[in-house]
């Protein structure tokens, strides 16, 4: 039954329509199509601690977006902003309507596209009522209730407010009472209408190790769209965050952005539209990519959330209040602890058996890491996974490799003092497997054309309930026979090729209903097991969105773990997600030293994977006591403040810095990353976020064994010199990265 699928909600909808009324405006007379919208009949601003947006229903009765930018002191001047752009022509005034439909008076992209019961495709829809609600100290949700005055047809627009962080959530519920089914073309999650002269864009492009390269663009008349087809491992090509710089391009410290983001897991759309009064319409929202499905009677659709962040300081003001954010109110566990780990996966691949695990146990705890991960190759009997040809879907321990199983090495870890983690890729199956076999139709899989696979592999039928309790059971079970593991890597190998789901009846819910089928599996988890530490990676950085996000507590930002290609990446990704969700490891990519790679993995939640009995003494003793090191300063990483300084696009160092809530203790990362022409930091860096009337005493850790500083290590300087000056952390191609702490002197 339609109703009974997870996204639909079955919902006594009559008894919604029109209830919760606590403000109500008549609706305008026939024939009064908007000509007349000449004053505002009500303001509705949704507010933060620095920024606003402002609705107004007009005297047509339609939801008008009026202003987003910095609050403004005179509430009511919010009024006078609408009459300084209006340009008096018919389409102008219903071209900033909020949440545009399509087939009546709207000429631009709609956000909502339908099609009624009795076949009819307009929807023009209508101020009803709103009403506010404080969840609690800093958290505000504002309903608006429109609905269309000819078909009994309702919007209901949600917008959540983090005060202290600046950031709004909103999304649209979506419902109906026909005499039938209402086809839905396409269901926006929002609708934003930007008033200014210029836009600049900042997107992001990648494939497998080339996660998040930016792209600044000025926007152009028509319309671009950010979007992604790819199903299950969603971000590959493109990840769903974005920042429009407005009136000139994005600077860190200064500038108006908007930052944004859908918290969706799987196909999105994003579409920019500059229209022909060079005002911007943003409509964000699950993709309707192959997606049109039938919504029955008195059933809801709530579409994803879509996140997104005013800032008038600039790039590195936004990149504070959503990583704040984000550490407060969605991240599992965000403001909490991490483990540092040894992978694996490098130094064995596929190629090992219990012995080898027991001694890279030993190596984990001689490292000093927390927790040992046991990667990919564990797991299958008839098809054993040596290779990426066979064995997924079959989570039982190979028994040639393993012959005591998982538990003894959890045993084993434990009677050690270190932990034990364990990768698992649940969504997917190898052919080269008995579950295919036993579960033909639990598959995604075009019936009656060839299967096509992408690393070998097919994705599960996540629309099953039967397959969701098999994944969900999966992981049960490993809890439940190995008490003592501690940490799971969920990765994702393969996009949605051969979109069809024998379990669906409509096979447009497909995409919609995979997402929503895992995040089932994802909420049973957590009901069972709340702090667990999982890491999201999907081959790399390929799921990468804050829907999955507060169910993980870090993800995977590449497979890419050359230091200086990670410096760029992390740089990125820094602009939306906090360092204690970025697990960087040591690896031997690249050509750095090792000291390098180490300092870079230390920017944010750092591990290794690395051969560790292939490494010299000093290189041991280097790696043991950087994991002393980081201990000491990785609380002021995970939940301080980052402040970005110099860019590594367009200096030779890059560098940033982080700082504690207290302004007490920074630490600060510099890398060279252009060798060329003895290239190093000639110049002091000024740095950010420091108390101005504060004495900072000023030393480099993380020293290779037997090298000295260059620096003086006894530097006392106020916060004011350390942010007008700067300091000069003397990096060069003899000391190609410098860490610093800087720790305020008590007075
Ligand atoms: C892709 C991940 O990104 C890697 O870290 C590793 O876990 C492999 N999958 C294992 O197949």
């Amino acid at each position: 039954m339609m109703n009974k699928k997870i996204h639909f909600h079955f919902l006594p909808v009559l008894c919604m329509l029109l209830s919760v009324v606590s403000v109500k405006v008549s609706f305008a007379q026939n024939g009064d199509n908007g000509k007349n919208r000449t004053e505002s009949v009500q303001l509705i601003p949704i507010e933060t601690a620095h920024s606003a947006t402002v609705f107004e229903v007009g005297k047509d009765n339609r939801l008008h977006m009026v202003y987003l930018g910095s609050k403004l002191p005179e509430n009511k001047e919010y009024n006078q902003i609408i009459g300084q752009y209006r340009q008096g022509t018919d389409y102008s005034e219903v071209s900033d309507v909020v949440y545009p439909a399509s087939g009546s008076q709207n000429l631009f992209e709609p956000a909502i596209s339908v099609r009624h019961a009795d076949g009819n495709q307009s929807l023009d829809l209508k101020f009803v009522s709103v009403q506010t609600k404080q969840m609690d100290k800093d958290i505000k949700l504002t309903e608006i209730i429109l609905k269309d005055e000819v078909y009994p047809f309702e919007v209901h627009l949600f917008y959540k407010t983090y005060f202290a962080t600046d950031v709004v959530e909103t999304w649209a519920d979506i419902m109906h009472e026909e005499k039938g089914s209402v086809r839905m073309d396409k269901f926006a999650s929002a609708g934003l209408y930007l008033r200014g002269s210029k836009f600049w864009l900042t997107h992001y492009h990648g494939d497998w190790a080339k996660e998040m390269r930016p792209e600044q663009t000025l926007i152009t008349h028509g319309i671009k769209t950010l979007d992604s087809k790819l199903g299950s491992r969603a971000d590959l090509f493109q990840p769903p965050v974005f920042m429009i710089a407005l009136g000139q391009k994005a600077r860190e410290d200064a500038g108006k952005v908007i930052y944004g983001s859908l918290e969706w897991s799987g196909n999105f759309r994003v579409d920019l539209e500059l229209d022909n009064l060079n005002n911007l319409r943003v409509i964000p929202g699950i993709n309707n990519y192959a997606s049109s499905f039938d919504l029955p009677k008195d059933s809801l659709f709530t579409t994803a959330k879509f996140l997104y962040t005013f800032s008038d300081r600039g790039q590195g003001q936004a990149s504070r209040q959503l990583q704040r954010w984000a550490r407060d109110n969605k991240i599992l566990d965000g403001n909490g602890q991490r483990l540092t780990l040894l992978n694996n996966w490098e130094s064995t691949y596929f190629d090992f058996n219990e012995d080898k695990l027991r001694s890279l146990l030993k190596d984990t705890k001689s490292l000093g890491v927390d927790l040992f991960l046991l990667d990919d190759g564990w797991f299958g009997n008839s098809y054993p996974r040596n290779n990426d040809h066979a064995g997924l879907g079959d989570w039982q321990a190979n028994r040639k490799k393993l012959p005591n199983g998982i538990a003894s090495l959890v045993k084993e870890a434990t009677n050690m003092g270190v932990k034990f983690g364990i990768w698992l890729e649940p969504e997917m199956v190898n052919p080269k497997s008995d579950l295919y076999h036993q579960h033909p139709d639990w598959v995604l899989k075009q019936a009656k054309r060839p299967e096509y696979y992408f690393r070998n592999q097919l994705v599960l039928d996540l629309t099953n309930p039967a397959v969701q309790d098999f994944i969900f059971r999966i992981v049960d079970t490993l809890f439940t026979q190995n008490p003592g593991l501690a940490y799971i890597k969920w990765d994702c190998n393969a996009v949605i090729y051969n979109a069809y789901s024998l379990h669906e009846s409509q096979q447009g819910r497909l995409y919609i209903d995979y997402v929503q089928g895992l995040y089932n599996v994802l909420k049973r988890i957590r009901a069972k097991y709340p702090k667990i530490p999982m890491m999201l990676c999907s081959g790399g950085g390929g799921r990468v969105d804050y829907g999955a996000l507060q169910y993980f507590t870090e993800f995977w930002p590449s497979d890419n773990t050359d230091p200086l290609e990670r410096i760029y990446m992390q740089w990125e990704y820094s602009y939306f997600y906090p360092a204690i969700a970025t697990a960087n490891h040591v690896t031997n990519w690249g050509k750095q030293p090792l000291k390098y790679r180490v300092d870079v993995a230390m920017m944010g939640k750092m591990g290794f994977d690395i051969p560790v009995h292939d490494l010299s003494a000093p290189d041991l003793n280097f790696c043991q006591a950087s994991v002393v090191n980081y201990n000491k300063i990785k609380d002021i990483i995970w939940h301080g403040d980052q402040y970005r300084l110099q860019s590594p696009w367009t200096n030779d160092v890059a560098s940033l810095m982080y700082v504690d809530r207290d302004k007490m203790h920074g630490v600060i990362f510099n890398y060279l990353v252009n060798a060329r022409y003895g290239s190093g930091s000639h110049t002091p860096i000024k740095w950010k976020g420091l108390d101005p009337n504060r004495k900072y005493r000023i030393r480099e850790i993380n020293l290779y064994p037997g090298t000295t500083s260059t620096l003086k290590g006894d530097d006392v300087l106020s916060g004011d010199f350390l942010m007008t000056i700067g300091y000069n952390p003397k990096v060069d191609a003899s000391r190609s990265s410098v860490i610093l702490v800087a720790d305020a002197v008590q007075s």
